[in-house]
């Protein structure tokens, strides 16, 4: 299949791995670009520049292909060091970048001077055309189902995809309950170039994050997530679970005046001990609604595989079926 994205990315199937906190290691991003598809590492899980090196020098062992690295750009006073990493993007030969959260203007001249594409992800039409603006190769745009952060405005992507699709040039990809080709093939027919997925692939036999994260993915329904931190102007999809339960009960208590440290229990820093021990009431971790489409933890190949299969199929058959 060939569409803007898989052009400009240089992929064979018009798929990305969205970053993912402890979740996108270099086995995760390079088991997704061997599939022909575009994996990616996630900067920040890495501490130091030094480590994410070391994890794209991973990658690069594991993978001839394409690959990419997020940089999520977090509202904080004291940032992470970005030029850093961005060296170590540099350095590492990495030519593709995901930008996530603040507006990444700054960053765009010292990424595109060595010659790195962009594409940044946004959950509305508004922030998709400033992505445009200022220079992004491609947008990711996330609807409402999401994992992780779905934004303020709670569009669907059955709006939302459209309406991007009426007012971009440059090419998006579908992201947000993704799960499977009639996913991909509904996101074509709604004006993307292509789908994003974040949940799905942490139920891959690849993904390196505990089996009961994996399990717990597999046993939900599509009515197991929940919004929290909606009161700070943060709202993040996650798991329902009894950390979730009790954030959300301090939400209600607290009302407007809630602070961040109010919740900091059940948010900061609780994602090794979810992903890499299994602690699944440890904290609040995100996930999209498609955990309700998604049954099975089959390898990365077999997924994109039998993704593409599917798309096809309904290409071919169902669709064109219809006209005759
Ligand atoms: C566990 C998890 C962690 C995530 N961490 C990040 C992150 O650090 N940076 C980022 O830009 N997006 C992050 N996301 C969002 C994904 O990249 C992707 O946009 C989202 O999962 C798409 O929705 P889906 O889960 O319905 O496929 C995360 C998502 C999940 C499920």
């Amino acid at each position: 299949m060939k569409t803007r994205i898989t052009e400009l990315f240089g992929i064979q199937h018009p798929i990305i791995q969205g970053g993912m906190h402890f979740v996108g290691l270099a086995e995760l991003a390079a088991a997704v670009s061997n599939a022909g598809a575009l994996g990616i590492i996630t900067g920040l899980t890495q501490k130091t520049p030094e480590l994410l090196a070391r994890e794209i020098a991973r990658c690069r062992a594991m993978t001839d292909k394409p690959f990419g690295v997020n940089l999520t750009f977090l509202p904080t006073v004291t940032s992470p060091d970005y030029p850093g990493y961005i060296q170590a993007i540099v350095e590492g030969g990495v030519k593709i970048v995901e930008t996530a959260g603040n507006n990444p203007q700054k960053w765009m001249p010292l990424l595109h001077e060595h010659g790195i594409k962009v594409i940044h992800k946004c959950t509305s039409v508004r922030h998709a055309l400033k992505a445009e603006a200022i220079g992004c190769d491609a947008v990711s745009v996330d609807g409402f189902e999401c994992g992780g952060h779905p934004g303020e405005d709670d569009v669907p992507n059955f709006i939302l995809l459209p309406r991007a699709a009426e007012e971009l040039k440059i090419p998006f990809v579908a992201s947000g309950g993704m799960a499977d080709g009639r996913s991909l093939v509904a996101a074509l027919a709604l004006g993307a170039d292509g789908m994003n997925m974040g949940t799905r692939f942490m139920a891959t036999q690849e993904a390196p994050i505990h089996e009961h994260v994996k399990q717990a993915i597999v046993a939900a329904s599509e009515l197991d997530t929940r919004l929290v931190m909606r009161p700070l102007r943060n709202t993040e999809r996650v798991l329902n679970n009894a950390a979730v339960e009790r954030l959300l009960q301090k939400e209600k208590e607290l009302g407007s005046a809630i602070r961040f440290e109010d919740i900091i229990e059940q948010v900061a820093g609780v994602y090794p001990r979810i992903m890499q021990n299994g602690d699944l009431d440890a904290g609040a971790w995100s996930c999209g609604m498609v955990a309700g489409l998604i049954r099975d933890v089959p390898t990365v190949k077999v997924l994109v595989e039998r993704m593409m299969a599917e798309a096809e199929g309904l290409i071919r058959q169902r669709l064109a079926g219809m006209l005759n």
